[in-house]
């Protein structure tokens, strides 16, 4: 087999490349506003109530209507996904791959279709949806591999001992609940999605209430690869309908969570109740937020940390758990970065991912916009408001990107989680300092530092508390099988997704020994 490696961005450059992406949005363009069903056990399932999902930086546009469960066609898939589970669970690992190698060689034809997809739904830029469509291609490809070598693994762990033929067997848990974050609809959503099934799991898979039509497209993809039908269900819905119901169903095994820390602890302790007729434990695999620092030492490449802090702060406005939301840099450099940073910022285009020059589009939906309204407002209270601060509605959610100066490391603009386009800097004396402002959060998922200090980048190394430590590089972007990906505390269950150990999350090990 090909070794894996990470799907190539495209290069829009490229008149060859940039005409292929206008040939496939445009496509896409002419099927937006198409009905989506529900898929329980391959049958396609129409309701009255439909979720109106719609374009962020154009609110007039609706890009798709999706069909709405609930609590009685839950049941229904429920009991299908436990059906089929007796059968799908018993499939070759090689058979259960291959059907993520197809749906990634399918995706990778149709690569510009599904990036104009996350375009027109999620308001990704041509570039970021390039790099999620990538991402999700990259997830079922690592996968496919990774369920071959726990295969292996099994075999080979075990200390060998005479006259027994003694075997490690990573069983699949049951049926799961796949619950996915609207801020990478395709790559995170196909990436659950395809670790549970891959592992032997059957799925509900009820994707993010502002990016469904996405998700069904990836259904579709699941389908045409031949994926046997009752695999994964498609169950989109209210989440004040039907999420806690999915949660706290007897016959969910397993729930796998991305999303805000509000939620995730939510399913956390929800699904810690046994109810009467459970006969399991229920596991979760939790990928929550993140407040990510950039540390910025005395003596680094000024240049090269004012780069990357734009990057990793406004791209996709922001909305990203690995996103820079703080910037603590040492007072010998402080000012002249911050100058560097909102010079940088200033360049940015802000408006419809449509157009090829933007560089940061809308924020998702009123609810993000409010929210991060509202900590501009904080924020000009508890720092000097040096950049941006403005927001508007119409005809998108959009907010410049936006820079607090002077903020306390104790402020709510340096702990809580803002999942938009807004950056607060602190100013820090020594490098230890910095550290240590930079560990007083209760997340602690990526952060990044620069410094030239080999001395610095060991004590970084030993007391960063985060799952994702960079060095001299952005916050953001972490590569499937390169830079496996989760973090500590409030950021979720410690699991590594695109990381060698993910598939354990969702198998048992059977031991079984035999004496010759
Ligand atoms: N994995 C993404 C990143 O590294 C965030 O989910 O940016």
């Amino acid at each position: 087999m090909i070794p894996y490696l990470p799907e190539a961005f495209t290069d829009f450059s490229k008149p060859e490349n940039e005409a292929a992406f206008t040939a496939a949005f445009e496509r896409v363009s002419s099927q937006m506003g198409q009905s989506c069903p529900l898929i329980i056990g391959g049958r396609e399932v129409h309701t009255d109530k439909r979720n109106e999902s719609r374009n962020p930086s154009n609110l007039e546009q609706i890009v798709g209507f999706v069909a709405q469960a609930d609590k009685a066609i839950v049941d229904e898939a429920f009991q299908i996904a436990a059906q089929k589970f007796t059968t799908w669970s018993q499939v070759s690992p090689e058979e259960r791959a291959g059907y993520l190698f197809k749906s990634a060689a399918i995706i990778r034809r149709r690569k510009h279709e599904f990036s104009s997809w996350l375009l027109l739904e999620a308001g990704k830029t041509r570039t970021e949806a390039d790099a999620d469509t990538a991402e999700c291609i990259d997830f079922l490809e690592y996968y496919g591999r990774q369920v071959l070598q726990l295969s292996e693994r099994g075999k080979q762990t075990l200390v060998p001992y005479a006259g027994e033929d003694n075997r490690l067997e990573y069983i699949p848990l049951g049926v799961g609940v796949v619950i996915p974050p609207w801020n990478f609809p395709l790559a995170i959503m196909a990436g659950m999605t395809a670790a549970a099934i891959v592992s032997g799991n059957t799925v509900l898979l009820k994707p993010a209430s502002q990016t469904p039509v996405i998700a069904y497209r990836f259904y579709e993809v699941l389908k045409e690869a031949g994926l046997p039908d009752g695999v994964v269900n498609f169950v989109p819905g209210d989440v004040g309908e039907i999420g806690d119901y999915m949660v706290d169903h007897t016959t969910t095994r397993f729930v796998t969570f991305t999303g805000s820390r509000g939620i995730g602890v939510r399913i956390y302790e929800r699904a810690s109740k046994v109810h009467e007729g459970q006969i399991w434990l229920k596991r979760v695999i939790a990928e929550m937020g993140g407040k990510d620092s950039i540390i910025v030492d005395e003596g680094a490449d000024l240049d090269l940390a004012a780069l990357n802090i734009v990057n990793s702060a406004f791209m996709f406005s922001g909305q990203k758990c690995s996103a820079c939301s703080r910037v603590i840099a040492h007072e010998a450099i402080y000012n002249e970065l911050l100058d560097r940073v909102v010079e940088r910022t200033r360049t940015l285009t802000i408006g419809d991912a449509i157009n090829a020059n933007t560089k940061v589009g809308p924020v998702i939906d009123q609810k993000a916009y409010d929210k991060i309204r509202n900590y501009i407002e904080i924020g000009k209270q508890e720092g000097r408001l040096v950049c941006g601060g403005e927001a508007w509605d119409n005809p998108g959610y959009f907010v410049s990107p936006t820079i607090f100066a002077d903020v306390p490391a104790d402020a709510r603009l340096s702990k809580e989680e803002i999942f938009g386009p807004v950056v607060a800097f602190t100013k820090v004396k020594t490098f230890t300092d910095a550290i240590a402002a930079a560990n007083n959060t209760e997340f602690g998922l990526t952060g990044s530092v620069f410094t030239r200090n080999r001395e610095h980048v060991e004590e970084a190394r030993r007391t960063f508390h985060v799952g994702n430590l960079y060095f001299n590089r952005k916050s953001t972007g972490a590569l499937v099988g390169v830079h496996p990906f989760g973090g500590f505390n409030m950021s979720g269950t410690d699991s590594k997704a695109g990381g060698p150990d993910y598939l354990l999350l969702f198998t048992q090990p059977k031991l079984s020994s035999e004496v010759l």
